[in-house]
């Protein structure tokens, strides 16, 4: 792909606060290249047989993209978020990242790149239970050294921007599911990334409450975060710039 060359201009300390009112109206992409698969597979191995969970995967990402991604249950989706995300390494091929292979990473760099790089929506929502909303969402600031006073601003900022400004204090067990999910997505916008992969944000909501967070992540995206969603809705999937397929763990891109 031919480099853009106006990409990179102020690209690496994007300050972009969710709903900041400063932000750049990028929009677009901005032409460098964040996301970098060549052939990647990953085979899980059960006893005695072999899962091809990714199967030969390539696939080049550019800041600022909006990306979805669909394809029936097994076909591999969390398998390459969680690739894409570094929580998971690929059985051969290449990643790299910014610029960098992943394989060429420290553990120490990795995690860096996991706490401050890629904000993360899981399926399953990984929410602390005994923690209160608002302290799950300064969780991965507390690791990241952010001062107490910033985090719990900015904990309160995205609870507030996911419409759960009136649950700081309840626990996980205290939610609903759909608030569940509001509070992970909180949790993954508040520590500002510049890219977010999202597994199915929207599954346990209803459309209204669905179509608000797609509009908040949408508008961060505006401000420049990559952004990855997997859905089982077309009407979710549709909405990204580019829609990607998989399938047996392979993967297609429509259009
Ligand atoms: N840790 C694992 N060990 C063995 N097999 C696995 C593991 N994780 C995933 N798989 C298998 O890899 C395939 C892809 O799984 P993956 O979770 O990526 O699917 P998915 O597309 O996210 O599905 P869904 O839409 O149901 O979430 C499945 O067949 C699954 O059973
Ligand atoms: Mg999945």
């Amino acid at each position: 792909m031919p480099a853009d060359a106006t990409a990179g201009a102020g690209d690496g300390a994007r300050p972009a606060a969710p709903g900041g009112a400063d932000a750049a109206a990028t929009g677009a992409a901005t032409g460098v290249e964040v996301i970098r698969l060549e052939h990647v597979t990953r085979v899980f191995k059960v006893g005695d047989s072999e899962v091809r969970a990714l199967d030969g995967v390539s696939l080049s990402v550019r800041a600022g993209e909006y990306l979805s991604l669909m394809g029936p249950s097994g076909s591999g989706k969390s398998t390459l978020l969680n690739v894409l995300g570094c929580l998971d390494t690929p059985t051969s091929g290449r990643y790299v990242l910014d610029g960098e292979p992943v394989e060429k990473l420290t553990e120490d760099q990795l995690a860096d790149v996991r706490q401050r790089k890629i904000g993360f929506i899981f399926q399953a929502y990984h929410l602390v239970a005994r923690m209160s909303a608002a302290r799950n969402v300064e969780l991965p600031m507390i690791f990241a050294g952010v001062a107490p006073a910033e985090r719990r601003a900015r904990a309160r900022e995205a609870l507030v921007a996911v419409g759960l400004g009136h649950r700081l204090d309840h626990r996980p067990d205290q939610l609903s599911g759909g608030e569940r999910q509001r509070v992970a997505i909180a949790r993954a916008t508040a520590m500002r990334p510049r890219i977010l992969l999202a597994d199915e944000p929207t599954g346990n909501l209803d459309t209204r409450s669905g179509d608000e967070i797609l509009a908040l992540l949408e508008r961060l995206n505006a401000e420049g975060l990559t952004l990855v969603v997997v859905t089982h809705d077309p009407r979710v999937g549709g909405r990204a710039q580019r829609r990607l397929r998989m399938r047996d763990g392979r993967m297609a891109e429509d259009g």
